[in-house]
């Protein structure tokens, strides 16, 4: 059974209230660091954790901390990014309305590491409901003296204010969400700069997910070296998968980075293994913009070794046998999933968020939605398979945010895997296929 850290009390009753949150040990971190560290110590704990970006990339917190510029007389800002958009992801909306004094906490400590005072959490739009909640208890930590001037009697000051997200996928990248929260629109920035050296307004600015900020209250309370001890290698701490999709125990979990990915699908403390006891057919581990692995290639790695949920085991092998950790997304599809049609889905989504300021992005995300439309509605031929690799191809490494990777990635990776699934569907026609069934069915006869 791994350790519990952020989901410790997610079940305790009223713990989205400050109340019952300070009761069960609460703002203990906030009180450690601001009453008897420096900001610099609590970045060297962070740095000491291992900590690496929730967000999906990966990189480690700590070094992303320490990169920020302190020109004398310049505020610093740290964002939140809690704009949560990529299919197969809801953690962070988990979090964040079951206990959001936990986020409150994590960002005033953080805040006071990287000595911003005015800090933000940039919500996803649709999460109205999320956003009532943060303000209530942003309210009640005000209150409490947790947040606003000479906090604790320290002499640090600190005004942390919720943005709703502008309604896009792209406002989740981490510089088209500073241009949103700035009131324009959430086109991606060049970089360099990066955010750390000319962020918000100009100024240096941290951003990092709802899930880093968060566990930054567990390392200030338990010490890095403690939180590095959970996990393996490079992959240390607990992390929080959503996981969705062909399973019994659909949810949010929170593991010890390090599980088996095979334990992790069929044990009874995770999912449950797969609903109707259908067999396993592919898993999207990362959220939408992975790679999708086969069966045998999500369990096992090419060399035969068990794959375990860390950013390493899931990448191993690369784009040709392996995929990545990501945001933790973790969709599972039975043996009844088309692969085609999900991926239709897939460049649906990716075609409608590209924001058109890259052309291989904006114009190849339309060719391969309508490519893919094609192949589903049985009008496909043996080419359109070749076109699609080729789109996705121009399309992987040439724009100027990761949205057109995103977008490329499972299409290579559909088509490295099931290619034999494009091939049926433009031999068979799948939507003559699709009728017949829907005939057979409902005992209709042709
Ligand atoms: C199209 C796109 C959408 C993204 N959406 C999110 C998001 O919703 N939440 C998030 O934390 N990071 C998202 N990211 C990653 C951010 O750009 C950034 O790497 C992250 O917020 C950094 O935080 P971390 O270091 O704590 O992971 C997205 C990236 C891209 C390219």
């Amino acid at each position: 059974m791994g350790r519990k850290l952020l989901l410790a009390n997610d079940h305790v009753p009223g713990i989205q209230s400050y109340a019952v949150y300070r009761e069960k040990g609460g703002y203990a971190s906030v009180e450690k660091a601001l009453k008897t560290m420096t900001p610099e110590a609590v970045v060297e704990e962070v740095k000491k954790s291992g900590l690496r970006g929730r967000g999906g990339a990966g990189f480690p917190t700590g070094m992303k901390w320490s990169f920020l510029a302190k020109p004398e007389g310049v505020p610093r800002y740290l964002v939140c990014n809690a704009d949560e958009s990529e299919p197969g992801t809801f953690k962070d909306r988990y979090l964040m309305s079951r206990i959001p004094h936990y986020l409150i906490e994590g960002m005033i400590t953080s805040s006071y590491a990287l000595g911003a005072n005015t800090s933000y959490i940039y919500v996803r739009g649709e999460y109205y409901y999320v956003i009532a909640i943060l303000e209530k208890a942003i309210k009640e930590a005000y209150a409490a003296g947790w947040l606003g001037k000479n906090i604790l009697g320290t002499g640090y000051d600190l005004d942390l204010y919720v943005q709703p997200g502008g309604g896009a996928y792209i406002c989740g990248e981490e510089t088209a969400l500073l241009e949103s929260l700035e009131g324009k629109r959430g086109n991606p920035r060049i970089k360099p700069p990066f955010p750390a050296i000319k962020g918000l307004y100009g100024c240096p600015t941290v951003v990092n997910n709802v899930e880093t900020i968060a566990a930054v209250v567990p390392i200030v309370n338990e010490g890095g070296d403690e939180y590095a001890k959970i996990g393996i290698g490079r992959s240390t701490g607990t992390k929080l998968i959503s996981a969705s999709g062909h399973i019994n125990k659909p949810g949010v979990y929170e593991i010890d980075l390090g599980v088996p990915v095979e334990e992790f699908i069929y044990s009874d403390q995770y999912c449950g293994g797969i609903l109707n006891n259908k067999k396993l057919k592919a898993v999207v581990a990362g959220g939408s913009s992975v790679p999708i692995l086969p069966a045998n290639l999500i369990l096992k790695t090419a060399n035969g070794e068990d794959r375990l949920m860390t950013y390493e085991s899931l990448s191993d092998g690369g784009f040709a046998t392996g995929s990545m950790l990501g945001s933790g997304g973790f969709i599972v599809m039975d043996e009844t999933t088309s692969i085609v049609k999900n991926l239709w889905n897939f460049a649906r989504f990716y075609h409608h968020e590209s924001c058109g300021q890259c052309s291989p992005c904006r114009e190849g995300t339309g060719w391969m939605e309508k490519v893919l439309h094609k192949i589903v509605h049985g009008h496909g031929e043996m080419k359109d398979i070749d076109l699609l690799w080729d789109l996705q191809r121009r399309i992987e490494g040439n724009t100027i945010c990761p949205l057109g990777d995103a977008a490329a990635w499972p299409v290579a990776s559909a088509i490295r895997h099931f290619r034999h699934e494009f091939e049926e569907f433009v031999r068979e026609g799948h939507s003559v296929k699709d009728v017949k069934h829907y005939f057979e069915t409902n005992n209709i006869s042709s």
